[in-house]
């Protein structure tokens, strides 16, 4: 008997954090995807998740919070996983960073290093981002801060070990160049080699002296391990590799693909090759590089305070439709946007139209017609051979999409299918058909076309929207399992006539799109408050009248905005938890702000700093403008900006603030 073969896929490892967002959901469900769809195609596969949970930024949130590194990210891992229990993530397993096995696996992968001298001690002297977990020198700052994130990074001179990337340079260029597909998208593979490898690698910092919130070198246990190096071993300690339990490790090794956002291929085109090679161990087939879910122009981000909750938007609508927008919405591998509104027309569209209506239009049909079974077909005319073409043609496109990772053409292909059933309702007419005896005849094939077809979208939808199919076979009454799988469309007709359909309710009911933006957003044109007068020029006549006028009839040029247009600018109560002067400059402070327990912090640069002390700003309340453009203002990021009041002259300054009582977060307007 022949073995089945594997299929091994993993996503990054998270940082734990107690509000994972849409845009970490998506890497997840791409990742489910994935593992489905092997799986449908008969491989053994094994899909692993986890948690990246060492490192400075936790060890500063723990003490914040005043509680050891351990027990914060103890309460942070079960939400972690009940998030993707929501969204049907189906992982084989789950590897924590600070799990034994995982320890044991980094500490022995270090010593076996430094015992061939891959690794030696020595002193790091350079800059180090924390929020990034990364090391710089000099030349990488990026007018002093760090390349990746733009935020300010700490000087760092200690006694540290190292790690010879140089010495496998040359090796990892030519191995770049001999497997075109090792890095996708291709354009990635380019930005690697000529960003990063070919100006040469410097060896690079691998343990911290002054992070005790580390995995410890066991040799030498003031050290503990960089954080990368840690994180990138959780796709071969999760397989017991160096144990004497790793089957799991021989059997599924390399891995096929390592699914990661665009911003660390590099750890995993550079780094974790090499560490491998190193070891004397294969390399990853694949790494693929997919883009970022943005919000208005920004990624995604918890730091940037722009970010979608993914658990009420599965609470909402469902994870099957959440899963299938994100796959559908954006070609993998570039940047897409997120917006309600593109969410609610995809569920309105694709799902409750395109395919709401079609099962529910044919279920309906039989039950009228055929008393609610499955009629015999009988020969197959132009028409119906035109679709069934369709339909037999459908899974071999969906099947090449998926094996190069193109999520959302394979549903396309789909959704083409979905399409042409439509189509073939309003071509074949069945309720003029049903009006002859020769016509119900005739009525009898259309239908059975019709049901075989859903069958054939109801098994291509289960790699994206576990959910659905079960509900669609369930209205078309069937029960056999054989009839549910991939092998199963090899033949178009395997639906068994007879078969007794079942209506049930709409599966994705329509949604009243204006309705619902006016319920779920905060400053929605549906939400406007009816226009209060405006202050108007006395030329311009009564107050009343004015206000009565539309909101469009404000001539241009005199200065005045309708009320959707302030509506836009997000203002809101914000309390300073930490300020400082910003290094160099007399006029800025800089600013942590609480926008209230369940936000983001974000820093801002506020020009008070001649009118205000740091200390005078300290657990004060202010009014930040909330939804303001990021700017860096001497290499620091300021998301905001503080209301103040001024004289004419600017020799007065005062914050603008609001009456005691109210909540840090709250919105002003
Ligand atoms: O990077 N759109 O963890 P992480 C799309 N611990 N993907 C996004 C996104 C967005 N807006 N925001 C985040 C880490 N992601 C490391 C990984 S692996 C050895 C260590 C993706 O929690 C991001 O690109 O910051 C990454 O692939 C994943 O979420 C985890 O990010």
């Amino acid at each position: 008997m022949s073995e089945r073969k594997t299929f091994y896929v993993t996503t990054p490892i998270y940082y734990p954090s107690d509000n994972l967002h849409i845009g970490h959901a998506y890497c997840s469900v791409a990742t489910d995807t994935m593992a489905r769809f092997k799986k449908q195609e008969g491989y053994d596969v094994y899909f692993v998740t986890g948690t990246d949970e060492h490192g400075q930024k936790i060890e500063r949130k723990a003490k914040d919070r005043g509680v050891t590194p351990q027990q914060y990210v103890d309460t942070i891992v079960a939400g972690i996983k009940s998030l993707w229990q929501l969204m049907d993530v189906a992982y084989d397993d789950f590897i924590r960073t600070t799990d034994q096995r995982h320890v044991d696996c980094v500490q022995q992968i270090f010593r076996k290093l430094y015992e061939q001298a891959d690794i030696y001690k020595g002193y790091y002297e350079g800059w180090y981002c924390t929020p990034c977990e990364s090391f710089f020198t000099e030349l990488q700052l990026k007018d002093g801060c760090c390349p990746d994130c733009g935020r300010p990074v700490e000087k760092t001179r200690e006694e540290a070990y190292f790690f010879k990337l140089g010495k496998y340079q040359d090796w990892l260029i030519d191995y770049i160049e001999t497997h075109p597909e090792f890095i996708q998208p291709a354009s990635r593979k380019n930005e690697m080699l000529n960003n990063f490898l070919r100006p040469g690698l410097n060896d690079l910092c691998v343990s911290r002296t002054s992070i005790k919130w580390g995995i410890p070198v066991d040799f030498d246990p003031e050290h503990t391990v960089y954080v990368w190096l840690d994180a990138l071993t959780n796709y071969i300690s999760v397989l017991g590799y160096g144990t004497a339990h790793d089957e799991p490790y021989r059997r599924y090794w390399p891995a096929d693909i390592h699914l990661v956002g665009k911003e660390i291929i590099r750890f995993h085109t550079i780094i974790w090759p090499i560490i491998l090679h190193a070891l004397g161990e294969p390399l990853p087939r694949q790494v693929f590089g997919h883009g970022w879910l943005v919000l208005d122009g920004m990624k995604m981000s918890k730091s940037l305070g722009n970010v979608v909750d993914p658990v009420a938007l599965c609470n909402r609508y469902g994870s099957d439709a959440i899963r299938y927008f994100l796959m559908r919405e954006m070609p993998f591998g570039s940047d897409g946007q997120f917006s309600y509104e593109a969410l609610l027309k995809r569920i309105n569209a694709d799902l409750a139209n395109d395919l709401g209506n079609l099962v529910s239009r044919t279920v309906a049909m039989v039950e009228k017609y055929f008393d609610g079974r499955v009629p015999q077909p009988g020969r197959y005319d132009e028409l119906d051979k035109a679709l069934i073409a369709l339909a037999e043609a459908t899974p071999a496109k969906v099947r090449a999409q998926m094996n190069e990772l193109q999520y959302s053409t394979a549903l396309s292909d789909i959704w083409a299918l979905i399409g042409e059933c439509n189509r073939y309702i309003d071509a074949t007419a069945p309720w003029v058909l049903c009006r002859t005896e020769e016509g119900r005849e005739r009525l009898k094939t259309v239908l059975y076309v019709l049901c075989e077809s859903i069958r054939f979208v109801g098994v291509l939808i289960q790699p994206t929207m576990p959910r659905t199919p079960g509900r669609i076979f369930e209205q078309l009454g069937l029960t056999d399992e054989t009839r549910m799988t991939m092998d199963s469309l090899s033949a178009f007709g395997l639906l068994p006539a007879g078969i007794a359909v079942h209506k049930g309710e709409a599966i994705f009911p329509r949604i009243d799109i204006v309705k619902e933006l006016a319920d779920i957003l905060p400053t929605p044109k549906a939400e406007a408050k009816p226009e209060p007068a405006p202050k108007v020029a006395p030329e311009a006549g009564a107050g009343k009248a004015a206000a009565a006028a539309p909101k469009t009839e404000a001539p241009a040029g005199d200065g005045l905005i309708t009320i959707d247009e302030f509506a836009r600018v997000q203002l809101r109560v914000a309390r300073v938890l930490a300020c400082e002067k910003l290094e160099g400059s007399d006029k800025l402070l800089k600013l942590r702000l609480s926008l209230g327990a369940d936000a983001p912090e974000r820093t801002v640069v506020s020009g008070i700093a001649r009118f205000y002390t740091p200390q005078e700003m300290l657990n004060r309340q202010v009014v930040l403008v909330a939804n303001l453009k990021p700017a860096k203002l001497r290499g620091v990021l300021s998301e905001g900006m503080i209301l103040c009041a001024s004289d004419k002259a600017d020799t007065v300054l005062k914050l603008v603030s609001v009456a005691p009582g109210m909540e840090d977060g709250a919105t002003v307007r």
